[in-house]
């Protein structure tokens, strides 16, 4: 931020521009990329996940086209079902597959739904909710058999989580740094499958998604080649400044010994959790978990509080309990004493 700070007092008005702004995003983007498992030019900052979504949604038209489901799932945070709402006034039909326990949506749920209409399959990888980890592969593969996109909502598993967008062959992934990739706010991001993007003409667009933006040429629109086409207008730019340092540690860090660090430590504390008969909202199954455990509390607001006092920082979710996220700078001490305050708070407070 201070190298913001500096830029921002020693440029006159046209300088930025011509200097680092420009390249900033596509620099930033291609980092996120690495992270993402994605090639170079894969990338495209957006100002959110929400509008990341929305310019993803500006490719389709649901009105005038039979495939026009969309497979969601319960689990997703809720921006997705406001935005995925919004667009029932415009033809699309959503499926929303279902969850029994709050905790899982089966697969068979999210795999059955999937048919030839279906334009789309939009879901979060982890859900903000549950920690739940969908089988990204399976669905898709279900998908691509019905000629259906795919995007993924991966702001809660990038970073913490390796997975290699190339491999699975996704079409879209949606997300954000302030999580586990430790950035500032309002620097969203979108991946579009190289193959795809210059197949598609987002009608969330602006100048800076022109190929020619310098020009300020009137319509009609030429996208960019690049997955510029994908951005809007000016990009935030202190938000950008904002990244850099988090994907700088997590590259030097690396997100196998992220992932492998997370699942230990998320394993202890389901143990120390269930050993003690509380109720855990999330998956037992590590494969089907990001790096979030959910455990249940009566009063997650108060408790939230309470932790925070004894220096234990973790939020929580309504209806789930807590959500305790232990990031790579922790240490196996801070983990095992902030379960500890938690028993004897939970203890104090029965
Ligand atoms: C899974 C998930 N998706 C989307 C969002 C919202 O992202 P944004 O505020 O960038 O639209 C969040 C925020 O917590 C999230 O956890």
């Amino acid at each position: 931020m201070l190298a913001y700070y500096d830029a921002w007092e020693h440029h006159t008005s046209e300088d930025a521009w011509a200097s680092s702004w420009w390249e900033m995003s596509a620099r930033v983007g291609d980092r996120i990329a690495g992270i993402l498992g994605g090639a170079p030019g894969s990338v495209q900052v957006q100002p959110n996940a929400s509008v990341a979504l929305s310019s993803v949604i500006s490719c389709f038209d649901f009105a005038s086209d039979k495939r026009n489901k969309v497979v969601t799932s319960v689990l997703d945070f809720p921006s997705m079902s406001y935005i995925w709402e919004a667009q029932t006034q415009h033809g699309a039909r959503v499926e929303i597959a279902p969850s029994d326990d709050g905790i899982i949506v089966p697969l068979p749920c999210i795999l059955e739904a999937i048919d030839d209409q279906t334009a789309l399959v939009a879901l979060s990888h982890v859900s903000f909710r549950s920690s739940y980890r969908v089988d990204a592969r399976a669905i898709v593969e279900k998908a691509h058999q019905h000629g259906a996109f795919v995007l993924l909502d991966v702001y809660q598993s990038a970073g913490a989580l390796e997975f290699r967008a190339s491999d699975w062959g996704v079409d879209f992934l949606i997300g954000g740094t302030i999580k586990w990739l430790c950035g500032g706010p309002a620097c969203g991001y979108l991946y579009v499958r190289p193959d795809l993007q210059k197949e598609l003409q987002p009608r969330l667009t602006g100048w800076v998604a022109h190929t020619a933006p310098f020009d300020f040429s009137p319509a009609p629109m030429r996208y960019d080649e690049s997955v510029r086409r994908f951005a809007q207008g000016t990009p935030s730019i202190p938000a950008l400044y904002s990244v850099l340092p988090g994907l700088q540690i997590l590259e030097e860090v690396g997100v196998p010994t992220i992932q492998a660090e997370s699942q230990r430590r998320t394993e202890w504390m389901i143990d120390f959790a269930l050993e003690r008969g509380w109720k855990v909202n999330s998956p037992r199954d590590v494969n089907q978990r990001g790096g979030s455990v959910m455990i249940y509390v009566d009063d997650g607001p108060a408790m939230v509080n309470r932790l925070a006092e004894r220096k234990v920082f973790v939020d929580c979710r309504p209806g789930v309990g807590l959500r305790i996220s232990p990031h790579f700078f922790n240490t196996d001490e801070e983990v095992r004493e902030a379960m500890e305050i938690l028993a004897e708070l939970i203890q104090e407070h029965a």
